[in-house]
């Protein structure tokens, strides 16, 4: 990892001229999750489509440092087995560098009856407490106790199933609790369930080796605990990532002469494609691909009103990513990020370029343009809004650094690779 990397990028300077077609690669939120799976198999599982990305790398290293042994069989697949006693204890330093390590807590806890793990960190977004997770796996019969800095959930006889109410429909909450119930005894009810697709993907792989899990998707989700997995051979397919595509496609509404983004699962991204049309952006939707071409000379995009939601509303991960095509639109558009109380920030350095972005407080802007954008040095704050930050660096006039890659890296696999072959100018530097 080195903060140092930063990526340098001549603007476009408002002209669209990107074009090609670009592939989306397995959901980094997916296959983060399913790197809890091994826990609940009998012998080791397979994982295809895996991205390479920074926290897939990280999650690899967290894993064997917990004795679950991770091979890479190819460049997109890899295999998990245990190679001796697993450890209930989620490596300190690591943990604390990516939100996700938190699924493993189900999984470890039902599976070894004990887990200990650090406040999980990951992306500044918001102080991103964990109540849930500790309200819901005391219900499943749980005990905390706080050690030093890690936190210890012990369940000597292993969970039992129960009905948990969650107070907010937490995407990780929804996903270790649905994987720790399926070695619980009995049945566990999870009542405002995140709707997430990658967690019915999740469920469907699972189910298909053996899990008895019914809701993914919806508000309820029931889970009937049994024993360990047998994936009889079967790998778990990653789907696609819906964040990459949505990504994509607002660079494409702001740079593209005809750009086309692949292997994707364009219902996934109906908030974004929505967004975009009601803007006047012409996009051709197919089975699995988005099409978006440049307008007719001289068009002015309309503002849109942008309201993060849980899914399927608005994604909080592409808010970043769609408050910079807002600032090539006209008139004033008001976002409001009803997720995250911290993930506005990032708009000072969009101002710095030249947008006019006005906070009302930690959830509300408003975005007046259009405002052509000037090209500068920016330090990315996180994944999403380091991604946006690349985007505006993108259709900005002359030339900009955009700091701490290895945020965007732990997000977008080979991004000034894909980029380029786009037609952007963008190439990675050390610092
Ligand atoms: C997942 O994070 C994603 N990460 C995030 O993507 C995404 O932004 C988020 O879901 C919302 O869609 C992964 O899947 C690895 P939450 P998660 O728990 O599960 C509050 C990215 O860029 N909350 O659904 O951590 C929380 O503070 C990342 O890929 C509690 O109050 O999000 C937030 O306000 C960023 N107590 C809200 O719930 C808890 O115990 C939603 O958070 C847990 C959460």
């Amino acid at each position: 990892m080195s903060h140092t990397e930063s990526f340098k990028i001549k603007g476009l300077g408002g002209k669209r001229t990107l074009e090609g077609t670009i592939s989306v690669n397995g959901a980094k939120n997916a296959v983060l999750q399913a790197f809890a799976f091994p826990f609940l198999f009998k012998s080791g599982v397979t994982l295809e489509n895996v991205p390479h990305i920074e926290d897939t790398d990280r999650m690899t290293e967290i894993l064997e440092g917990m004795g679950m042994g991770v091979q890479k069989t190819s460049a997109k697949s890899f295999e998990f087995k245990a190679k001796g006693t697993l450890s209930p204890e989620l490596p300190y330093e690591l943990a604390r560098r990516l939100r996700a390590s938190i699924v493993l807590i189900g999984p470890v806890l039902s599976r070894l009856h004990e887990v200990r793990f650090p406040h999980p960190g990951g992306c500044v977004i918001g102080n991103r407490p964990i109540d849930i997770f500790l309200d819901a796996f005391a219900k499943l019969g749980a005990t905390l106790s706080e050690e030093g800095d890690y936190y210890v959930l012990r369940a000597p006889q292993g969970l039992i199933g129960a009905p948990v109410y969650l107070r907010v429909p937490s995407v990780t909450a929804t996903q270790t609790l649905m994987m720790g119930a399926v070695l619980a005894k009995g049945t566990t009810t999870i009542k405002n369930a995140a709707l997430e697709p990658e967690t019915i993907a999740l469920a469907d792989f699972l189910n298909s080796c053996g899990a008895k899990i019914k809701g993914a998707g919806t508000p309820t989700i029931t889970i009937e605990g049994g024993d360990l997995l047998d994936s009889g051979g079967k790998a778990f397919n990653v789907p696609p990532d819906r964040l990459e595509a949505g990504s994509f496609l607002i660079l494409g509404a702001l740079a593209a002469k005809d750009l086309t983004i692949t292997g994707c699962i364009p219902e996934h991204i109906d908030p974004v494609i929505e967004a975009l049309r009601s803007a006047g952006v012409p996009l051709e939707v197919g089975d699995s691909w988005v099409r978006v071409k440049s307008p007719a000379e001289g068009t002015l995009y309309r503002g849109v009103e942008i309201k993060t939601h849980e899914y399927p509303g608005f994604p909080t991960d592409l808010q970043a990513p769609m408050v910079v095509f807002l600032t090539q639109t006209e008139g004033e558009s008001l976002v409001f990020e009803t997720i995250f109380e911290g993930r506005l920030g990032y708009t000072e350095g969009l101002n710095k370029m030249g947008a006019s972005i006005k906070m009302w407080d930690s959830h509300r802007a408003t975005v007046h343009g259009p405002t052509p954008l000037k090209g500068k040095e920016l330090e990315g704050p996180d994944i999403r809004a380091g991604l946006a930050y690349v985007i505006a660096g993108i259709i900005a006039t002359g030339e900009s650094t955009i700091r701490n890659a290895y945020y965007v890296d732990r997000g977008y696999e080979d991004i000034e690779g894909r980029l380029g072959k786009l037609g952007v100018s963008i190439e990675r530097v050390t610092e």
